[in-house]
């Protein structure tokens, strides 16, 4: 398949006919690449049921593992959705925006899509692409994170090209995504209350703020015990992994630096190092690799940059990659969530 390229940003008025051109594919039932606030998507009419199978094929995704129908307006929820009160009270707060919630799915949204639930994901995304790429559809655009099952998400279109090319219609380069990781996302239950599935830029503090009570699911912190069912069945996978072992680090960074030069102090490894540890790290471990990682408070931009690192490290097969572990606190605990699958688990704690 010959895949084309179209760069543009978000002044999007400017291309109301590249839009519509690529609303076009998804329309006829293709494949387009779009950027959203959070990761790009891979994206196809989320109500035609052969399109839907073509994504789990570009991406290679096994197909019990459901995708998001991304919506143009909060209230087209209610054409494939049945919401809830609560739903809107979400809306209202954080669409369009980085939030996914999962409701009851009306028989417009197929099997395919669904992966066979009773249940789908709706998200109205922030980037004005994204919103004028769906609203020229005319219909729910199903997506998932636009890269290779097993790999990180894509945050700029050189990931995209990387995984995708010869793979789908059309890759929409709208540049840097502005968060890095994917939305976060919950779920509305049976008797209103909240669980938190996948910790993103919209907070666990914010989600309480607005709802009272969230359960945050314990596959968001830890591995899914043997014969345990996920409530995402992404969770069961082990994404974002990497080529290379990851280890998170906890403790002193003195003991750390020790730590890693008595076991690993002639391997090539690389660490993820925070601002103000940099110049000692590399002083200690003058043989590492270092990524700068951005100050330790600053977890926007650590967000921003991890999967692009991941992406990079994969390229150089390193013996190992060492990172600090993130707090589970506001973006920290979406880090966390992250990086901790990662590290299949791996924490050292010193
Ligand atoms: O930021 C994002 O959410 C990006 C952009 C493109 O919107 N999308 C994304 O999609 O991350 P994906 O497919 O890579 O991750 C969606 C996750 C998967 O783990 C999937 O299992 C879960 O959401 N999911 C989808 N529908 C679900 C449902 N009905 N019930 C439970 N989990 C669901
Ligand atoms: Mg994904």
């Amino acid at each position: 398949m010959t895949t084309k390229i179209l760069k543009i940003d978000k002044t999007v008025d400017k291309y109301e006919a590249e839009l519509k051109y690529a609303a076009e594919i998804i329309k006829n039932g293709g494949l387009v690449v779009f950027p959203t606030e959070t990761v790009y998507g891979l994206g196809a009419d989320g109500t035609n049921p052969e399109a839907a199978k073509r994504i789990y094929e570009a991406k290679g995704r096994p197909s019990d593992n459901p995708l998001i129908i991304h919506i143009a307006d909060p209230s087209d929820a209610e054409k494939y959705t049945f919401t809830t009160p609560l739903y809107y009270k979400l809306a209202k707060h954080f669409m369009p925006g980085p939030l996914t919630v999962i409701l009851k799915a009306q028989q417009s949204i197929p099997n395919e899509t669904r992966a066979n639930l009773s249940t789908v994901a709706v998200r109205c995304p922030a980037n004005p692409i994204a919103r004028m790429l769906i609203k020229y559809a005319g219909v729910p655009i199903a997506a998932p994170s636009a890269n290779l099952s097993g790999s990180p998400s894509p945050t700029n279109a050189e990931h995209v090209i990387d995984d995708m090319m010869g793979r789908v219609n059309m890759i929409i380069d709208g540049g840097d995504s502005d968060f890095g990781l994917e939305s976060t996302i919950v779920k509305i239950e049976d008797d209103d209350s909240v669980t938190l599935l996948r910790p993103g830029k919209i907070t666990a503090e914010e989600l309480k703020a607005v709802c009272g009570k969230v359960t945050v699911s314990s596959a968001v912190t830890e591995a899914l015990k043997e014969g345990e069912i996920a409530l995402s069945p992404g969770m069961k996978y082990r994404h974002y992994a990497p080529k290379s072992p990851v280890f998170l680090l906890d403790g002193a960074l003195n003991n750390c630096i020790e730590y890693i030069k008595s076991i690993f102090g002639d391997k090539n490894i690389a660490i993820l190092a925070y601002t103000s540890d940099f110049r000692e790290i590399k002083e200690k471990l003058p043989h590492a690799y270092l990524y700068e990682f951005g100050d330790k408070e600053n977890e926007e931009l650590q967000a921003h940059t991890l999967f692009n690192i991941l992406r990079d490290a994969d390229k150089r097969d390193f013996d190992a990659i060492f990172a600090p572990l993130p707090r589970r606190e506001g973006i920290g605990l979406a880090l966390y969530n992250r990086m901790i699958r990662a590290a299949a688990y791996q924490i050292i704690r010193m």
